[in-house]
């Protein structure tokens, strides 16, 4: 039997022709042999990363299938196998999409195959008119139709997004006020959370299916405290996703930069929740990083910590991460639309959590065909890591909380 290894890609296990039949097109040989480096050998010989009821990602079923194959069918595979699997047709709408970060995530969602429509959406004080990002955007060699849509500040989204919310598979949020030098994610939740609110009440009017893609901070409070509003209206919060994936994009980037290893290779799932502590890599996950010497670990872990707060000094009062957000948020976003293709995706994101006593966790998720399939164990942690959960939870415990009394006080109408 050939050695089959667990692709973090979407969990499940392949051989080595399957792997490289399955990436030829995106990466070099090199590179392919590089990744399978880093995937873990599967453990069971059956099954292994596949859950109940879910099926094997199906561009790379296709890939084995050709495998697996006689050499003449192989080569009539192979080209079928190129075509990877169907690319979806989504509509996705950007809110604060003419922003910092809702310019460059605007655009990285316009290049997507899977995005048919996206739509800019932001408010008539915003620094470029969304109409304008969008015509700008309309002229990339995409098949994506972009569309603005704005509003004055004083008009509420429920009453105004219709059009631009109906039929939105994905909702991407990133609208809201960035930190200054000095400040918290904490100091932002009061404006913060009445802008989201604002958009996910006409999201769940209008598009009450679609996942929502929370980025605006602090996302530790306003993703429960949004999550906790769909849930007293009915809806599933399983819905609102906080984007944690800045953190794991970090861990992977500065872990590169220890080791010399490619980080496009290394996968650090990074847990817990997206403000200074609650910000926990789990270094001991990823076999790049597991090789790291321990006396390194709690500085590399308070780097990726410190970064957001590093990006917001650097910019001296001009803003906090935007390229490198919208970089990861367009990751999380593309992952949700695979999974709604077909193909599962394992991102960790912040939303409605069992693997702790805390009800909200930022945690290795799979999704699939409806957004968030499943979430996956916390795994295995060491000393470090386990010591750092302990305390980290006490401080999540109370910015959940805060998002959980906003959902008590306020509600969606709808
Ligand atoms: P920005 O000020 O450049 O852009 C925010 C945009 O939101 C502006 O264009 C503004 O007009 C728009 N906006 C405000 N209220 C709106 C509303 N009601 N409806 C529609 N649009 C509205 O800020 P930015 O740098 O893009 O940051 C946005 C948010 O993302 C901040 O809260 C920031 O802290 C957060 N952030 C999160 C992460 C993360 O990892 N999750 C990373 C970086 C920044
Ligand atoms: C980040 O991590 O870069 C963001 O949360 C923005 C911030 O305020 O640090």
């Amino acid at each position: 039997m050939p050695e089959k290894r667990v692709d973090p890609d979407d969990g499940s296990a392949y051989t080595w022709e399957e792997i490289s039949a399955f990436y030829k097109k995106k990466y070099t040989k090199n590179e392919i042999a590089s990744y399978w480096e880093t995937c873990k050998p599967e453990k069971k010989k059956k099954d292994k990363g596949k859950g109940k009821g879910e099926s094997e990602p199906k561009g790379k079923a296709k890939a084995k299938a050709k495998v697996n194959a006689e050499p003449k069918a192989k080569a009539k595979a192979k080209a079928k196998a190129n075509k990877q699997f169907k690319k979806g047709d989504f509509k996705v709408c950007v809110c604060g999409g003419a922003g910092g970060i809702g310019q460059p995530l605007s655009m990285f969602m316009s290049m997507d195959p899977n995005v048919k429509e996206l739509n800019i959406f932001d408010l008539t004080v915003a620094m470029v008119p969304p109409a304008g990002v969008a015509q700008d955007l309309n002229h990339l060699e995409r098949k994506c139709q972009v569309k603005g849509y704005v509003m004055e500040p004083s008009d509420k989204a429920i009453d105004k997004l219709e059009e631009c919310l109906t039929g939105c598979h994905l909702v991407l949020i990133p609208a809201g006020m960035p930190r200054k030098p000095g400040m918290t994610r904490d100091d932002l939740f009061k404006v913060n959370a009445d802008i989201a609110k604002g958009l996910v009440e006409a999201c769940a009017k209008f598009c009450p299916e679609a996942v929502l893609g929370m980025i605006v901070n602090p996302v530790n409070s306003v993703v429960p405290a949004m999550a906790e509003l769909y849930k007293k209206k009915g809806l599933d919060p399983m819905k609102i996703v906080g984007i944690t994936t800045l953190d794991v994009v970090r861990a992977n980037k500065f872990v590169g930069e220890i080791t010399g290893k490619d980080p496009r290779y290394i996968r650090v799932p990074v847990i817990g929740g997206h403000a200074g502590e609650t910000i926990l890599p789990l270094f001991s996950q990823d076999k790049v990083s597991k090789t790291i010497d321990a006396s390194k670990i709690a500085d590399l872990d308070k780097h990726v910590q410190d970064a957001g707060t590093d990006v917001v000094n650097a910019k001296g009062g001009k803003g906090s991460a935007t390229l490198s957000m919208a970089y990861a948020g367009a990751r999380l976003g593309s992952a949700v639309l695979s999974g709604l293709t077909g193909r599962n995706k394992v991102e960790c994101a912040y939303c409605a959590s069992t693997i702790t006593d805390l009800p909200y966790f930022a945690q290795k998720v799979v999704f699939g065909e409806k957004g968030v399939h499943k979430v996956l164990p916390l795994g295995d942690l060491n000393e470090h890591e386990t010591k750092r959960l302990e305390t980290l939870k006490v401080a999540l415990k109370g910015e959940i909380e805060t998002g959980t009394k906003y959902a008590e006080a306020n509600t969606l109408a709808v």
